[in-house]
């Protein structure tokens, strides 16, 4: 199990209540989950998205605010998060040399309000301290992805691995939610996790995007989730199910 900072979680942090939220990346698909999550429990939300992928959020256009543009503009990010008790971040590797997820993840610790609650998402591949077991398929599949994402200059795993490198460093209330590979589909219920990848309960290696987003939202008012980087696995996943007496829940 991961250690927290031990002056987590702080008395603060554990009594200031959620009620405006601002949502980074509200547009992509994790994210129109969450803003759904979000206005189930009754919170204000602040979208941001790019220019081009707002009418992505014309369904709840009459009840989130839409702040559009790049979510590695620090200005754009001062303005969103503005008045929030709590920040959820989609945290993406796509693009090259734009340092999309890590001037993403910098804007939003340099300009969040102080206290509030940082919740960031990204895949297995991140590890915080090292202790993460990947299996040779996994390890084959990111040097594939790595590669690829470079030469057509698609994507950039490694701004992402550097955005996370940036808030794991940092002393803000942040948690790290690192997900499965993700399928669509009705929820299964909140997700289980551990602190490490390779852990038995993770094996399955599958989670329902819409769950995913309800661990994201679930984080915000959890505590026990502070300066951690969860893994996550469906509930109903076999794994989770065989070892469930052992099971964290979030
Ligand atoms: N896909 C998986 O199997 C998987 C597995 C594990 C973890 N995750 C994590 O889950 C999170 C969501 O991933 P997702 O696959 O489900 O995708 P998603 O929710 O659709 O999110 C993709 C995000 O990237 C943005 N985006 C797309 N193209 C972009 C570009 N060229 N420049 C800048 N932003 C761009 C999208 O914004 P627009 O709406 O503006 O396009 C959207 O906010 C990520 O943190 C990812 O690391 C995914």
């Amino acid at each position: 199990m991961t250690q927290a900072n031990p002056s987590f979680p702080r008395p603060d942090r554990l009594t200031r209540p959620v009620r405006r939220i601002a949502i980074v990346g509200a547009s992509g698909k994790l994210g129109q989950y969450m803003v759904q999550h979000a206005l189930d429990r009754g919170w204000e939300v602040v979208g941001v998205c790019r220019e081009q992928s707002v009418s992505k959020l014309a369904r709840f256009a009459e009840r989130i605010t839409i702040v559009p543009g790049p979510t590695n503009d620090a200005e754009v990010i001062r303005r969103a998060v503005a008045g929030c008790d709590g920040v959820l971040v989609v945290l993406a590797p796509w693009g090259v040399n734009r340092q999309y997820a890590s001037g993403t993840a910098q804007a939003v610790l340099d300009h969040a309000e102080p206290g509030a609650r940082l919740v960031f998402s990204c895949g297995w591949h991140i590890t915080r301290d090292g202790q993460d077991q990947y299996s040779w398929a996994f390890r084959l599949m990111l040097v594939v992805f790595r590669w690829i994402g470079l030469l057509t200059r698609f994507a950039e795993l490694d701004d992402q691995v550097e955005a996370c490198r940036r808030i794991f460093e940092s002393d803000r209330d942040w948690t790290v939610v690192r997900g499965s590979d993700l399928e669509e589909g009705e929820s299964e219920g909140l997700p289980v996790w551990s602190a490490h990848v390779g852990d038995p309960i993770l094996k399955s290696n599958r989670t329902r995007r819409v769950d995913f987003a309800l661990f994201m939202v679930e984080a915000l008012v959890d505590p026990a989730l502070s300066q951690q980087a969860p893994a996550i696995v469906s509930r109903l996943a076999p794994s989770a199910l065989a070892h469930a007496p052992i099971a964290q829940t979030a």
